[in-house]
């Protein structure tokens, strides 16, 4: 347990006023699909991101991180982008975007760390600036909505550190709620959280590989979304996005599509449905099912949208082996980081130890695997 406080007191020789604290997320289908305006069923895990400080007089932030040993020290009043101390670009970018939409903040010193795993896919960025966000909020008292909050720790992402992801991760981190999923419609912003069976656990095998390609291959993915709209588009179809299209559509514009784009918007579209037929079946409890369409949503990531890697593909047939587990993908970007296992609870235990050898025994690599518990977000009511 990350004993936020006491690093504080120790690092800055004072208690903290406030702490705040978001979690890394988990998503269980729907992947890709939030950047094409489509849905997704994400959950946040026990694992965080923690923020401790106190305000000082001056406009000055000085921030520790205890995952790097490293510090960094900044003026509110000009907020750059460091190279040097790029941990601490996620706390520029949230802090710089709360002054320009007119919340004055006033300098602070900041401790914070946390156990979400790194380059992992498990959104510790979008959990770093969620807990930023909320710590301001708790800090100065802000009356910060929680959808603003979203869209201001993405905008902090896209714009300021300058990865294009989608609203997903940030949401999760921010309006999760324990024991449940949830389910969003990145169109309209409108959500359902969907209760977890105590039956079943969220299983996450970390690859252990970084996710090298994972910045330039999502870029390369999300602009061939785009090209193949427009192509369907031109040939009459009235779509603003992926999330427009239905299968019979990309028999139509077949002609205009060319191969790859084809598979790409394939995947968009049944992934759509997938997460759909997903929310419907875990309401109604019918857990077979919901792991069905995991294994497919893996297929598809694999085949059509091949963001997948040889690590992953071996988690996931080493999980589909295993006695008790309903479902098994890669979850995330991909291209490295992990997969999530849906694992009936009392095989939960042999699950773990298997796989892990496996994994090792596969490819000479150790994974870890975290056994995970739906938590809530930072701004859950
Ligand atoms: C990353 C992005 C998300 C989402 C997923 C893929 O985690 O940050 O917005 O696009 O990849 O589903």
């Amino acid at each position: 347990m990350l004993m936020i406080a006491e690093h504080f007191r120790k690092l800055v020789g004072s208690s903290p006023e406030v702490g705040a604290r978001a979690p890394g997320r988990v998503n269980l289908i729907g992947e890709h699909t939030d950047y094409n305006d489509g849905f997704v069923l994400p959950a946040a895990i026990d694992r965080y991101i923690e923020f401790a400080g106190r305000r000082r007089a001056d406009r000055r932030v000085r921030v520790y991180a205890l995952d790097f040993q490293d510090q960094a020290e900044f003026s509110l009043d000009a907020l750059e982008k460091d190279a040097a101390h790029a941990w601490s670009n996620y706390l520029r970018g949230v802090s710089k975007l709360l002054e320009v939409d007119g919340h004055r903040l006033t300098g602070a010193d900041i401790v914070f760390g946390g156990d979400v795993p790194r380059e992992a896919g498990l959104s510790s960025s979008a959990a770093v600036e969620v807990a930023a966000a909320t710590f301001w909020k708790k800090l100065l008292k802000l009356e910060l909505d929680p959808v603003y909050v979203i869209k201001l720790a993405r905008k902090a992402e896209n714009e300021f550190v300058g990865v294009p992801c989608g609203i997903m991760d940030q949401f999760i981190s921010a309006l999760g709620r324990q024991d449940h999923a949830l389910f969003l419609d990145c169109r309209d912003l409108v959500y359902r959280h969907v209760p977890l069976r105590d039956t079943v656990k969220i299983v996450v095998c970390n690859s252990g590989v970084k996710r090298a390609l994972a910045q330039s291959e999502y870029e390369v993915r999300l602009k061939q979304c785009r090209q193949a709209v427009a192509q369907i588009a031109s040939t009459g179809l009235a779509v603003k996005s992926l999330r427009d299209v239905e299968l019979a559509d990309l028999e139509t514009a077949r002609p205009a599509l060319n191969e790859i784009l084809l598979r790409r918007a394939r995947h968009i579209v049944t992934e759509n449905q997938r997460t759909l037929e997903a929310v419907k079946v875990l309401s109604e409890g019918d857990l077979e099912r919901f792991g069905e369409l995991m294994y497919a949503s893996h297929e598809s990531l694999r085949d059509d949208y091949e963001v997948s890697s040889k690590e992953l593909d071996t988690l996931v047939e080493l999980a589909r082996k295993q006695p008790g587990v309903l479902g098994a993908r890669m979850t995330g970007a991909g291209f490295g980081g992990c997969t999530v296992n849906l694992v009936l609870a009392d095989a939960a235990e042999a699950f773990v130890k298997n796989v892990r050898r496996g994994y090792q025994g596969a490819l000479g690599l150790e994974g870890e695997i975290y056994v995970c518990r739906a938590s809530d977000g930072a701004l859950a009511a």
